[in-house]
């Protein structure tokens, strides 16, 4: 088969995907109308021609405009399974799916209206099309950690619905060593955990995600490029990095994706797994992100089994679970 045909033909687990980030403008536009929630934009073309991003701030502005529209269970089940859809489409067979909390609190949604949406829909895809996932909570970074701290607590009473949590949103000038506590009261509850670093932020924040926040994988980490040490212990160490080659170009993290570390890190031996992050903004889904990224970096078939092989040792499963996607 032709690279293309692997690559899409291949189960992948996606391990790197904002819930909210796959809402299309389509979808934002019926759930306004349906909500009586009024957008700052005349038609779905006004605002898909919004997306014109010059670095993350300016997608997160536009992310959490397009959130506003989610107001009802039915609202986050639509968005969840309109996702769902998607990525059967490209044959993930496993999503570790994210979701931030504090951009829906803030509005006055009660978290259990979030939960109970996006879990009925995640409930409904594992019994109609065997589609495996699991839920990871995101702390916003750019808010205080008290609040990251409160709304940890108003979510355990769902605790058997989240596996883990994150750490999302504006990058620089909040560092990880700002959610020293909450991770670690997380870690206490036997939480999964990651964080975004290395995206905007320097090779530090990777370092400093790994041993103040003690997570397990890296959202993004496309920074620790710039320092050899850091590379070779996430080699050593079999540490995952989340690679969202679309989202990097779009946010000028790389504006040329054939200028992208991904390959790089690869040939180091880190375990890169490749994910669409936001991908109604950043324009894939997960196919998408692999094709762009084998074409610009010139990929080959080795390289396209390797990162699908690392999306299933990298993902939160029982190693039997892990096996049997391959
Ligand atoms: N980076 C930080 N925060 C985010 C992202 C991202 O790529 N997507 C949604 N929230
Ligand atoms: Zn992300």
């Amino acid at each position: 088969p032709s690279l293309t045909d692997q690559i899409c033909s291949s189960p992948k687990a996606e391990l790197h995907m904002h819930i909210e980030g796959s809402l299309e403008p389509e979808l934002i536009f019926a759930l306004a109308q349906r909500n009586g929630v009024s957008l700052p934009y005349p038609s779905v073309e006004a605002l898909r021609s919004a997306y014109a991003f010059t670095d993350l701030q300016s997608f997160l502005d536009i992310y959490y405009a397009g959130a506003s529209v989610l107001l009802t269970a039915q609202d986050f089940y639509d968005m969840t399974m309109a996702y769902v859809q998607r990525a059967l489409a490209d044959n993930v067979r496993h999503a570790e799916i994210f979701f931030d909390p504090q951009t829906h609190t803030a509005r006055g949604v009660e978290l259990g209206v979030v939960f109970d949406g996006i879990g009925r829909a995640l409930d409904d895809a594992r019994a109609q099309h065997g589609f495996s996932s699991a839920l990871i909570l995101c702390f916003l970074r750019h808010l205080p950690e008290d609040e990251a701290m409160a709304t940890l607590e108003a979510a355990l009473p769902y605790r058997n619905r989240f596996i883990g949590v994150g750490l999302d949103s504006s990058e620089r000038g909040h560092p990880p060593a700002k959610f020293a506590r909450v991770f670690a009261r997380c870690r206490t509850l036997g939480f999964r955990l990651v964080a975004h670093a290395g995206e905007e932020g320097p090779a530090d924040y990777v370092r400093d995600a790994l041993d103040i926040l003690q997570v397990e994988r890296i959202d993004h980490g496309v920074r620790a490029i710039d320092d050899d040490a850091l590379v070779a212990r996430l080699a050593c160490e079999r540490i995952p990095l989340t690679v969202c080659p679309l989202s990097n170009q779009k946010l000028g993290v790389y504006p040329d994706l054939r200028q992208h570390s991904l390959k790089r890190l690869l040939d180091a031996g880190v375990v890169i797994t490749l994910n669409s992050d936001d991908p109604a903004y950043f324009g894939g889904y997960m196919n998408a992100n692999w094709l762009a990224a084998c074409t610009a970096l010139d990929l080959d078939a080795d390289d396209a089994w390797r990162m699908a092989r690392n999306s299933f040792e990298a993902a939160f499963l029982p190693a039997a679970e892990k096996r049997a996607f391959l």
